[in-house]
C-alpha cells in the first residue's frame, strides 16, 4: 500500500512518523509524499495548543472529500490527540478508520492491513511496555542522510501544571541502553554523522521516572553520552528537551569531556517569575535556573542556549512577565520559542481562568520576539572575521549556488562550496558576514 504521514508537534512526534515509516516499508508498503497517490492517510498529531489540535482536525475534515473519491481510502489519526481525544474523533471525524494511541506505535503494520480487509472503526488507546519494540525503526527519506535521532526516552513524569504532555504521552519509561547504542551504531554504519538524542525529559533517562533531582556523581544520561561519544564514525551529537534540574555536576562535566557532545543547549525557562515557576510546578527558581546556566558556561564557554518560553500563565503580571524578559536578556538565548499559553482540558491549570487577555499574550510575545532578533543579530555580528567548523548539511534551501552547515553550536552559517564539497564531513568556514538569523563565510 501507499502510505501518506502528515505530523504535527514536536521533534518526538516526528520521530514517531519515521519509526512508523520504517515499519511499514520493512513489511513491504511505500512512503509517498503526496495524499492523492495514497492508500492510506495517517496523521500523527500534537495536542500541546489548541491550534495544534485546530489544525489537524481541520485538515483531516478536508480529506472527507477525497475520501468520496476513493472510498477505498483508510483514514488514521495517531499521536497526542488519537491518544486525548480516543474513539470521540469518530464523531466529528466519521470518515476515519482508526485512532491509534501513542503507546501503540508498534502496532501500525498489523492494524492497516487488517482496517483493509475488514472495515470498521478501530480506536486503540492502550498505554503499553511494548511501544519500546516499535521506537527503533528507522526510514532516513524523513530525516536525511548525515543526521539521525533517536528516542532514548518515551512519555513524561513532571506534570508541569500546565502541560498535556504527560496525560498523553503517559509514564516516562527509558530505553535499554544497549538497544539505544546498537540504534546508534547502525545509523552511523548508513551514513549518519550527526545523533540527536530525545526525549520530553531527556537528562532523566535512566533514572527509573524519578524526579526528583539525582545525586551529583549520578546521571545514566551522562553515561550514555560518554558510551555514544566512543562512537567510531560519529562526528557530532545532540539532545532535547532537557529538564534544568537534571544538569548535575556528572552531566556537565561529561558533556565537557565528549568532544563530539555539542556546545548548544536547549534549556526551557517557561518563565523567569518564582512565583508564576511555583504555579507551573517547575522545580526551580530563577536563582537556580541561573545557576545551571552560568556552570554549563564555566565548563564550556563557547556554549549556546536554546530555550522555551509561556507567555499570558493565568496570573501573569506585568512585573511576572518583567522578569521572563529580564532573565532572557541575562543568559542572551540565541534561539527561543516563545508560546502564548493555552489551557488544555485535564491539565492541572486548566482549572484556573485563562487570565491574561489574548491582546494582551500577542503583546508580551512581541516584545519577546523583538528582543530575540534584536540579541541574534548582535551575536551574530561579534562572529565576524572569526574561524568555525561546521558539519556540512547540503546546499542552502533558497539558493541551491550556496551550501551550508552549522556550528557545533548551532550557528548557520551559507559559503561557497568547493569541488569537492560532502555532506556529513566537518570543514573550516571563514566568517565573513552577519545576516539577521545566519552568517556567510568562506571555506577555507
Ligand atoms: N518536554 C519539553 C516540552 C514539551 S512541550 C520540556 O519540558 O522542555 C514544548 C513547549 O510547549 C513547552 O516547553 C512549553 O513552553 C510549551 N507548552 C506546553 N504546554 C503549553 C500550553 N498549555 N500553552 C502554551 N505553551 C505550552
Ligand atoms: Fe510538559 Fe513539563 Fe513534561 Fe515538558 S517536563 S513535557 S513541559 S510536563
Ligand atoms: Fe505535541 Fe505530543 Fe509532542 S502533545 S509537543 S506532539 S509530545
Amino acid at each position: 500500500m501507499n502510505v501518506f504521514i502528515k505530523t504535527y508537534g514536536c521533534q518526538m512526534n516526528e520521530r514517531d512518523s519515521e519509526a512508523f515509516a520504517g515499519m511499514l516499508v520493512k513489511a513491504g508498503h511505500t512512503v509517498v509524499w503526496s495524499e492523492e497517490e495514497a492508500d492510506v492517510l495517517l496523521f500523527n498529531t500534537c495536542s500541546v495548543r489548541e491550534q495544534a489540535e485546530r489544525k489537524a482536525i481541520g485538515k483531516i475534515g478536508y480529506m472527507k472529500k477525497l475520501k468520496a473519491k476513493k472510498p477505498d481510502l483508510v483514514i488514521g489519526v495517531m499521536g497526542c490527540m488519537a491518544q486525548r481525544l480516543g474513539d470521540k474523533l469518530f464523531e466529528e471525524l466519521p470518515h476515519l478508520d482508526f485512532v491509534l494511541g501513542t503507546g501503540q506505535l508498534h502496532t501500525i503494520v498489523p492494524l492497516i492491513e487488517s482496517i483493509r480487509e475488514d472495515r470498521r472503526h478501530v480506536a486503540n488507546v492502550a498505554e503499553s511496555a511494548a511501544v519500546l519494540t516499535g521506537m527503533g525503526s528507522h526510514y532516513a527519506p524523513m530525516t536525511g542522510s548525515w543526521h539521525g535521532q533517536i528516542a532514548i526516552t518515551r512519555g513524561c513524569n513532571r506534570f508541569c501544571s500546565y502541560c498535556i504532555v504527560p496525560y498523553v504521552r503517559g509514564r516516562e519509561i527509558s530505553r535499554e541502553i544497549g538497544d539505544v547504542l546498537d540504534e546508534a551504531r547502525m545509523l552511523v554504519d548508513q551514513g549518519c554523522r550527526e545523533i540527536m538524542l530525545l526525549g520530553q525529559n531527556v537528562a532523566a533517562y535512566g533514572l527509573g521516572g524519578n524526579v526528583n533531582a539525582p545525586a551529583p556523581d549520578h546521571s545514566p544520561f551522562a553515561d550514555l553520552l560518554a558510551e555514544m561519544n566512543k562512537i567510531e564514525g560519529l562526528l557530532r551529537i545532540r539532545f532535547t528537551s532537557p529538564y534544568p534540574t537534571y544538569f548535575n555536576a556528572k552531566l556537565i562535566r561529561t558533556i565537557a569531556e565528549c568532544e563530539k557532545v555539542c556546545h548548544n543547549i536547549h534549556l526551557p525557562l517557561q518563565s523567569g517569575s518564582d512565583r508564576i515557576l511555583k504555579l507551573m510546578n517547575r522545580q526551580y527558581t530563577r536563582a537556580s535556573y541561573m545557576e545551571v546556566v552560568n556552570n554549563i558556561r564555566a565548563a564550556l564557554p563557547d556554549v549556546t542556549f536554546s530555550t522555551d518560553v509561556i507567555v499570558g500563565f493565568p496570573d501573569e503580571t506585568h512585573d511576572d512577565f518583567l522578569m521572563t524578559r529580564d532573565v532572557m536578556n541575562e543568559v542572551g538565548f540565541d534561539n527561543s520559542f516563545i508560546f502564548k499559553y493555552s489551557p488544555r482540558p485535564g491539565a492541572k491549570s486548566s482549572f484556573v481562568e485563562d487570565s491574561v487577555p489574548q491582546e494582551v499574550k500577542e503583546e508580551r510575545n512581541q516584545i519577546l520576539l523583538g528582543d530575540l532578533k534584536n540579541r541574534v543579530e548582535a551575536n551574530l555580528k561579534q562572529l565576524v572575521g572569526s574561524v568555525q567548523e561546521v558539519l556540512v548539511e547540503g546546499e542552502s534551501p533558497r539558493n541551491p549556488d550556496r551550501w551550508c552547515g552549522k556550528t557545533g553550536n548551532s550557528r548557520l552559517i551559507h559559503f561557497e562550496p568547493d569541488d569537492g564539497i560532502q555532506a556529513g564531513t566537518l570543514r573550516k568556514v571563514l566568517v565573513k558576514r552577519a545576516g539577521t538569523v545566519s552568517l556567510s563565510g568562506e571555506l577555507i
